[in-house]
């Protein structure tokens, strides 16, 4: 055998027996190396490439207990016939980057947390325990409304903190709140619904997608517009009380109270409550989830882990009243069981120590520094930012008053590379045209923020430049 063929390369951080598995795998696939064709010793190999005999040992170890080699009592190690392998990749499947994503110097998107306090130890540890072989039935298929005991902690927290009252029996965990959305729309299959404007995308993208008629319901200064959802014939809105998304504005008690009523006057009317960023509340009296002041069963609870953990989690969770959770047990063809169960171990066991409550407190006052440092500095201009709905969550709207046009806006923050969408990208219907921009600042690492602040301000501070006669 020709052993020149190896491509070993001693400066990369893979270690050789991986790189010598993976040369040998890749020659047998591409019929380089031949059926019961032999391979050199280890003793000859080891010698040849300069590496241990055990390197070349656990190399030819991966390939047996692979199947792509055999080895023969006294004789040595022979290639097998891999026609009946299950899997065998021609070339290696590169590492996934995120290449397509533009990058910007400056970044205030929305979506993103603070990873520099993330508890990865005790993810690491909850993990590990995970597939620890005590835990050996979490490779069985779960329940189709997430593992029991992550409802009851779920169940637990929306009660403490947001006055949800529930049983864990009405809790169905899913992996978005889009895929929570659709089974919604699933089971509520015949009515009309209602839709803030501006919103979160994926609700509108969503709906349209299952052909769910719908109507969009302007967001005033004083949140959705509820003579107007009084004055339709549909039945089921979607909205954000609590911190609406994205203009940020909380829904007053009066109007909570309205919209409950007109739900509760007819069986089938419905409000979907989204309380996706409401862990993070800045000031002013806490708001209980409209959840919590329904007599009739008419509010559906949805709420994520994406912004109080991690949107890679992919947890979230609805409480639906009684009689829909009767209704999705009863219904055979619904989506179910969608968040892997040793995430859901992973996440009940961080809830169940009272680790989320303490992640959660801590990562308010993180937010809040956060926050703080960039409205004063915004602050120190009076005269050409305004500034809304900055009391809860991790984005608020930063308006620009000193006469630049959305245009002349955008066209500096391009230049400045900064990435800030402006509010009209969430908006269906067309309003104004003022430079409203909606101003994330969960991902921002906290001593960049200083460097966040000042290159935005200086972009949209600095004066139009005039052109000499
Ligand atoms: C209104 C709203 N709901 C929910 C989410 C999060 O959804 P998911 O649970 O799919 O990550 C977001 C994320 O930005 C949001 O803005």
């Amino acid at each position: 055998m020709e052993m020149l063929m190896f491509d070993i390369n001693r400066n990369i951080n893979i270690p050789i027996y991986q790189q010598l598995y993976e040369n040998i795998k890749q020659n047998i696939i591409n019929d380089v190396m031949r059926h019961d064709e032999k391979l050199p010793s280890k003793r000859q190999l080891s010698h040849y490439l300069s590496v241990s005999q055990t390197t070349i040992e656990h190399a030819y170890q991966l390939l047996c207990d692979e199947g792509y080699i055999y080895s023969k009592n006294r004789s040595g190690f022979y290639i097998n016939d891999i026609v009946n392998l299950p899997v065998t990749y021609k070339t290696k499947v590169p590492a996934q980057t995120n290449q397509d994503e533009i990058s910007y110097k400056y970044s205030f998107k929305l979506g993103a947390i603070d990873k520099e306090h993330f508890p990865s130890d005790l993810f690491r540890k909850y993990a590990k325990e995970a597939f620890d072989e005590q835990q050996v039935h979490l490779l069985d298929s779960g329940h189709k409304q997430g593992d029991l005991n992550l409802r009851k902690e779920i169940g637990h927290y929306v009660f403490h903190s947001r006055g949800v009252n529930c049983s864990p029996q009405q809790i169905i965990v899913g992996s978005s709140t889009e895929q929570l959305l659709s089974i919604i729309t699933d089971m509520i299959s015949d009515s009309k619904y209602m839709i803030e404007d501006p919103l979160y995308k994926q609700v509108r993208n969503l709906l349209k997608r299952k052909h769910v008629p719908f109507e969009f319901i302007p967001v005033t200064q004083n949140g959705i517009d509820i003579e107007q959802i009084k004055k339709t014939d549909y039945d089921v809105v979607y909205i954000t009380p609590s911190h609406q998304f994205p203009t940020g504005v909380i829904m007053d008690l009066k109007r909570r109270t309205q919209l409950i009523k007109w739900a509760s006057e007819k069986s089938n009317r419905f409000i979907i409550e989204d309380d996706y960023d409401s862990e993070f509340r800045y000031g002013g009296r806490p708001i209980p989830a409209l959840q919590s002041l329904d007599n009739s069963d008419s509010v559906i609870y949805v709420s994520t882990f994406s912004k109080s953990i991690s949107p890679s989690l992919r947890v979230a969770y609805a409480v639906l009243p009684k009689n829909l959770i009767t209704l999705y047990q009863k219904k055979t063809n619904i989506e179910g069981g969608t968040v892997p169960r040793h995430t859901q171990y992973m996440l009940s066991r961080f809830m169940n120590e009272g680790h989320f409550e303490r992640h959660l407190n801590r990562m308010r006052k993180i937010y809040r520094t956060k926050r703080d440092h960039i409205l004063k500095q915004l602050r120190k201009y009076p005269e050409t930012f305004a500034i809304s709905g900055e009391l809860t969550g991790m984005h608020f709207i930063l308006t620009v008053t000193n006469g630049l046009t959305i245009e002349d806006c955008i066209s500096r923050i391009k230049e400045a590379d900064i990435d800030i969408k402006p509010l009209s990208h969430y908006r269906f219907k067309k309003t104004d045209n003022k430079p409203h921009f909606v101003l994330g600042f969960g991902g921002i690492n906290t001593e960049d923020t200083e460097d966040h602040i000042n290159a935005l301000i200086s972009c949209l501070t600095k004066r139009k430049k005039t052109s000499s006669l």
